[in-house]
């Protein structure tokens, strides 16, 4: 998996034993973007590379344009008008930049980016590492375009970085992590937009001329744009075709623009949002770009799913519950909301015990005063009123049923209504003179200042110590308004936002070190920071405040395109459903959460017999099948956005077992017959179903299907497991 630099031809071939990553540098200057794609083993660059000028496209050096040359980190002011990939504005006001090509550096392994969040590796041999170096002579300013390959995953990570070596301050308006120019305009856009309770809708488009974008400028990732996007081939389907997807690892505002020129050149960047940002660069400083994923696959939107989920699962996660099966909880949000003595989590707690939960979660609601979303975010000590053991007392608790404890805490908020807030009201992101924009009665901590960074580690780390505590759902339930930080002076107000999530990733790096064993679980009214930046610190995320199973079928799906199983959290709840008002059987509630992460929040202890035995045999069957959802392959094969079925499955590595999923919403009237195609199985082997003297070749699961009965009812879902057994009978 090397990278190879060939001098005569000035080419960067970044390869392994599928993928290429082909870069020239023209005229000894300008990176240009020569391929990316299938494994190519011979080049000739000059076939390939427009380099001409053209009217109206002026001519950088003769006979070439800027303007017309796909390039791999373009700037604007020397010829080429379309979107840079960034913008300097030196000290004497001005924003033209030269930067050239000045050296590089090929490396084994693959270096951390600092202060922020970053796929790893865990040998050098693992990935190999290019820095190409350019300079602007007159600014003294370097800039390093960071690429990795990974030898078995198709995947090229970029990031870039500005290194000013020069005297005099400059300006960083726009830095994107990435720019990509392809070759021609024959693609669809796909991406995963929506909004509270209706996160990460998949939306697919065709490119028009001109530019598209999706991004965030609300200091979060967002519900409404996941930082994802994918440019699909015209045949491209769910197994076969040409797919490109780009992930950022960050998780606060960005921006993915997509730009098709007149010649047909598509140039798609992704990185911070340069809407309201600018970063002050001063001599000696040097200012890193979040990283960028870059999953390439030939086949299907599955194949590249498949990659992200391997790389998001074994080289973004981290920590001891990496490659661990994740407690199954009861998380008390649902069942009680703020209203909760500790008799009554007791009661719960009992009752999970009784079905076979691991893990019970005390959610908001145990701190200050807070019996409703008006106050004491802030002040996080035990409300004895509600919890007179207080926190170590309700978790001994627990604990004696054979259950672990969780809590939730909404580190990053704080509410007017606080003791903390009366004693510092300049403790939250604010403009002087300016009003405080309320969401959800609460306002934002600065985490740009180090006092306050300083208190949140103090705070969490002594509420960690103090209870014996296994799991913590961090929350985050607002956006950011009056961005700007009084530690901050005027010139450097616009770094506000990204300087937020420095601070919040410096936080999460301490409190996760320092606490190895605490399970992190990130959330933000459900998916709202839904992004790698916050796996990388927190394996599993709150994947939506709406858990109606109909619901949930289309927001797992959407979310499976990029993050695997084992990082969404799926919970079973009550009927009528919190959202939507809508009643669906408990069976249905259960295989849809048994998808994913799998929890339960509801009133289990209101359960009848025969509902609780429901819950027990599920949880019984999810223990099977547990090890496959969470670190098996997945492949779709039914989608949610495309009528009433939806049918996923998840493979082991060795293809040795299955577990399938399948959904109808609403029943149809005398239906046709149906089989359900499964993907990813040996063709060869023999599966039983259900552990049943049913027996099938993977090849007949694939190719024939399997038979689905006539379904007369409304929101019908059957699981099956699949092993592989020895057969004696006939193979055809
Ligand atoms: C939003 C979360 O998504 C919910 O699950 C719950 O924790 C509430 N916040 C509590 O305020």
């Amino acid at each position: 998996m090397p990278i190879k630099w060939s001098e005569d031809d000035k080419v960067f071939h970044l390869f392994n034993q599928r993928i290429s990553y082909l870069i020239q540098i023209v005229h000894g200057k300008y990176p240009a973007h020569l391929y990316w794609g299938r494994r190519v083993k011979t080049l000739n660059p000059a076939s390939i590379l427009p380099i001409r000028a053209r009217t109206f496209s002026p001519a950088t050096e003769p006979g070439l344009s800027l303007d017309t040359l796909p390039q791999e980190y373009p700037a604007f002011g020397n010829g080429d008008f379309r979107t840079p990939a960034y913008q300097l504005r030196a000290k004497d006001g001005t924003t033209m930049t030269e930067f050239v090509y000045d050296s590089h550096e090929i490396l084994k392994g693959k270096r951390p980016l600092e202060g922020l969040p970053s796929a790893y590796i865990e040998e050098e041999e693992e990935a190999e590492s290019l820095v190409i170096t350019m300079l602007d002579a007159k600014l003294g300013i370097g800039l390093n375009l960071q690429y990795t390959i990974y030898r078995d995953l198709d995947v090229i990570t970029r990031s870039a970085s500005f290194e000013h070596r020069g005297s005099q301050e400059a300006e960083i308006h726009s830095c994107m992590s990435m720019s990509v120019d392809f070759h021609h305009s024959n693609w669809d856009l796909l991406h995963l937009h929506g909004t509270w309770a209706r996160e990460r809708q998949i939306e697919r488009q065709p490119l028009i001329s001109g530019t598209q974008s999706i991004s965030s400028a609300r200091g979060a990732s967002s519900h409404q744009h996941n930082p994802f996007v994918a440019l699909l081939g015209k045949n491209a389907a769910e197994d076969t075709g040409d797919v490109y997807g780009i992930s950022l690892v960050y998780s606060g505002n960005f921006q993915a623009s997509v730009e098709v020129d007149p010649f047909e050149i598509t140039r798609l960047s992704m990185g911070i949002n340069p809407f309201d940002f600018i970063w002050l660069l001063k001599p000696g400083e040097t200012f890193q770009t979040p990283e960028t994923l870059m999953v390439y696959s030939s086949e299907g939107l599955g194949g590249m799913s498949r990659t992200f989920h391997q790389l998001l699962r074994t080289r973004m996660c981290r920590g001891i519950y990496r490659d661990k099966i994740r407690p199954i909880l009861l998380n008390n949000w649902e069942a009680t909301k703020f209203n909760f003595t500790e008799k009554k989590l007791i009661e719960l707690a009992d009752a999970a015990a009784e079905v076979g939960i691991e893990l019970f979660v005390l959610d908001d609601g145990w701190f200050g005063k807070r019996n409703n979303d008006k106050s004491s975010l802030g002040d996080w000590s035990v409300n004895k009123t509600k919890l007179p053991s207080g926190l170590k007392g309700l978790a001994e608790q627990v604990q004696s049923k054979g259950l672990k404890f969780g809590l939730w805490v909404e580190p990053e908020m704080v509410s007017p209504d606080s003791e903390l807030y009366r004693r510092h009201p300049d403790w939250c992101l604010h403009v002087p003179g300016r009003n405080r924009t309320l969401s959800r009665n609460q306002l934002v901590l600065d985490l740009c200042r180090e006092e306050v960074r300083d208190w949140l580690v103090a705070t969490f780390t002594k509420l960690f110590e103090n209870a014996p505590i296994s799991y913590v759902k961090w929350d985050m339930n607002r956006n950011i308004t009056e961005a700007g930080s009084t530690s901050l002076p005027p010139i450097r107000q616009k770094e506000t936002a990204h300087r937020y999530m420095l601070g919040l990733y410096q936080i999460l790096e301490t409190l996760t070190t320092r606490f190895p064993e605490i399970l992190f679980e990130s959330c933000s009214g459900g998916g709202g920071r839904f992004d790698p930046g916050m796996l990388y610190y927190m394996p599993q995320t709150w994947t939506s405040d709406n858990t109606d199973a109909a619901e949930r079928l289309k927001i797992q799906y959407g979310t499976s395109l990029v993050y695997p199983a084992v990082t969404m959290g799926a919970h079973v709840s009550d009927v009528p459903n919190h959202q939507v008002d809508r009643v669906t059987p408990l069976e249905m509630r259960c295989d849809v959460a048994m998808a994913a992460n799998f929890g339960l929040e509801l009133k289990i202890d209101m359960l009848g017999s025969e509902e609780r035995k429901t819950v027990q045999q599920k949880i019984a069957f999810y223990h099977q099948i547990k090890q496959l959802v969470c670190f098996g392959d997945m492949y779709r094969l039914l989608s949610p956005f495309d009528g009433m079925d939806t049918a996923w499955m998840y493979v082991s590595e060795d293809k040795g077992q299955a577990a399938v999923f399948y959904y109808k919403i609403l029943a149809a009237p005398n239906p046709p017959f149906f089989r359900l195609h499964l993907r990813g199985l040996d063709p060869k082997r023999v599966y039983r179903m259900n552990n049943s003297k049913q027996a099938f070749t993977g090849d007949e699961l694939m190719k024939l299907g399997v038979a689905m009965p006539l379904i007369k009812t409304d929101f019908f879902s059957k699981v099956f497991y699949l092993e592989a057994a020895n057969f004696s009978g006939i193979f055809l």
